[in-house]
C-alpha cells in the first residue's frame, strides 16, 4: 500500500523551559536535519498530561515550548511544527496499538519503573504505563524512516519497532521499518549531580537555553569536578563533552590535557561558560523577538496541524481498514 509518509519525526513534551540536554540531545540535531530532510516535530501535550499539570499552565507551556524551539532555529518554512492534541487521530491509533502491545513488555520499560511502576503499582498512573504506546502511535501515524531523539529514548524506539513488526505480522505489512537517530553527544549530565542526566527537575545542575549570562557563569563555576588525580570523573567528562560539542578541536585538546593531569578545572569551566554564552546569547535574543509575535506562533501551530493532518488522516484510514473497524460496505 502506498501511504504518505515523512522523512523524520520527533516529539517533545511541553513541560517547561528547554535546557542544554534537550538542545544537544535533540533540538540542535533537528535544526541541522531540517535543511535536508522533511522533518515533523510534534509538541506532545497528551503525553504531558501524565504529570497532571495545571490546565492553564499546560496550554501556556505548549506555546512557550514552540517559542523556545523557534529561538533555537527550528524554522516553520523548513519543518512542520505541530501540537499533538490538534490531531485526536493520535489517540485512535494509540488504542489500536494498545491492543497490539502486551502488559508485560510495558511494565518492563525503564521509565515506567523509574516513575513508580517498579514498586508502587497502586498509585502509578496508567498513562505512565501507556506512555510509550502513545509515542509509537505518534511515530507510526507519520511513517518516518528515522526518529531523531536523545539517548534516553532508545528503549521507546525499540518498543515502537516491536509493535510495528507485530502489527505487520498480525495484519498486513503496512508499516515500514523505523530507526532511532541518536546524536553523538549522548547524555548531558547534571552539573551538580553528574550521576544523573541534566533535567529541569534539578535547576541548579541545569543550564536553560535562555539562561542569562550571569547565572550561566555561576552554574558552570559550581559544577562538580574531581581532585585531578586518577581517572577523569563523570562531572569532568561531562564538561569536556559540552565543550567538544560546541568546539570539537578545543574539546579534544582539553581532554588530552585533562588525561595528562595538566588541565586546571577552573580554566575548563571558563572555556565551557564561554562557548555556552556564545551559543545562548543568540538564542536569548531570538526568544525575545518571538515572544513579541504571539499571533504568528498561533498561526504556525495551525499551519502545522494542517500539514500533519494531510499525512495522518489517510494513514489512519488505511490502518482502520486493515484492522477491520466498521468502515462502509465495499
Ligand atoms: P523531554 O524534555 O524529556 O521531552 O526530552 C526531549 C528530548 O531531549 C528527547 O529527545 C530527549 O532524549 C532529549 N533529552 C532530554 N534530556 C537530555 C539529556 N540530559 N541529555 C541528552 N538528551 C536529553
Ligand atoms: N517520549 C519523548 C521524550 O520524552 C517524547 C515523544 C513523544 C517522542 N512522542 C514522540 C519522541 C515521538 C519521538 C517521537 O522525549
Amino acid at each position: 500500500m502506498n501511504l504518505p509518509s515523512v522523512d523524520m519525526l520527533s516529539g517533545i513534551q511541553p513541560t517547561g523551559r528547554l535546557h542544554l540536554g534537550n538542545y544537544l540531545g535533540a533540538v540542535r540535531e533537528w535544526v541541522k536535519i531540517q535543511e535536508n530532510e522533511n522533518l515533523f516535530v510534534c509538541l506532545v501535550d497528551y503525553h504531558a498530561l501524565t504529570a497532571a499539570p495545571l490546565p492553564d499552565s499546560l496550554r501556556a507551556q505548549t506555546r512557550s515550548l514552540l517559542v523556545d524551539l523557534l529561538a533555537c532555529g527550528l524554522d516553520p518554512e523548513e519543518s512542520v511544527l505541530f501540537c499533538q492534541s490538534d490531531l485526536p487521530e493520535h489517540i485512535e491509533l494509540f488504542w489500536i496499538l494498545s491492543c497490539v502491545a502486551r502488559f508485560g513488555e510495558m511494565a518492563r520499560m525503564t521509565q515506567f519503573k523509574d516513575k513508580g511502576g517498579g514498586t508502587d503499582t497502586e498509585s502509578v498512573g496508567l498513562g505512565v504505563l501507556n506512555y510509550p504506546v502513545l509515542q509509537a502511535a505518534d511515530i507510526l501515524l507519520y511513517g518516518p524512516n528515522k526518529v531523531p531523539v536523545g539517548e534516553d529514548q532508545a528503549q521507546h524506539l525499540e518498543l515502537t519497532r516491536e509493535l510495528l513488526r507485530r502489527f505487520n505480522k498480525r495484519y498486513t505489512p503496512l508499516f515500514q521499518e523505523v530507526r532511532a537517530h541518536i546524536p553523538q553527544v549522548g547524555k548531558v549530565l547534571s552539573l551538580n549531580q553528574p550521576s544523573r542526566k541534566m533535567s529541569k527537575s534539578d535547576p541548579t545542575g541545569c543550564v536553560f537555553i535562555d539562561e542569562e549570562a550571569e547565572s550561566l557563569l555561576k552554574k558552570v563555576k559550581r559544577a562538580v569536578t574531581d581532585s585531578g588525580q586518577g581517572a577523569l570523573s563523570p562531572g569532568v567528562l561531562n564538561l569536556l563533552g559540552i565543550l567538544a560539542s560546541f568546539n570539537a578541536e578545543e574539546g579534544k585538546k582539553a581532554h588530552k590535557e585533562a588525561e595528562g593531569g595538566q588541565l586546571r578545572y577552573g580554566d575548563l569551566k571558563v572555556a565551557v561558560a564561554g562557548v555556552l554564552e556564545d551559543a545562548l546569547s543568540g538564542i536569548r535574543e531570538e526568544k525575545r523577538a518571538w515572544l513579541n509575535r504571539p499571533d504568528r506562533v498561533e498561526e504556525i501551530l495551525q499551519e502545522g496541524a494542517k500539514a500533519a493532518r494531510r499525512i495522518a488522516q489517510p494513514r489512519l484510514a488505511a490502518i482502520r481498514d486493515v484492522v477491520g473497524l466498521k468502515g462502509y460496505p465495499r
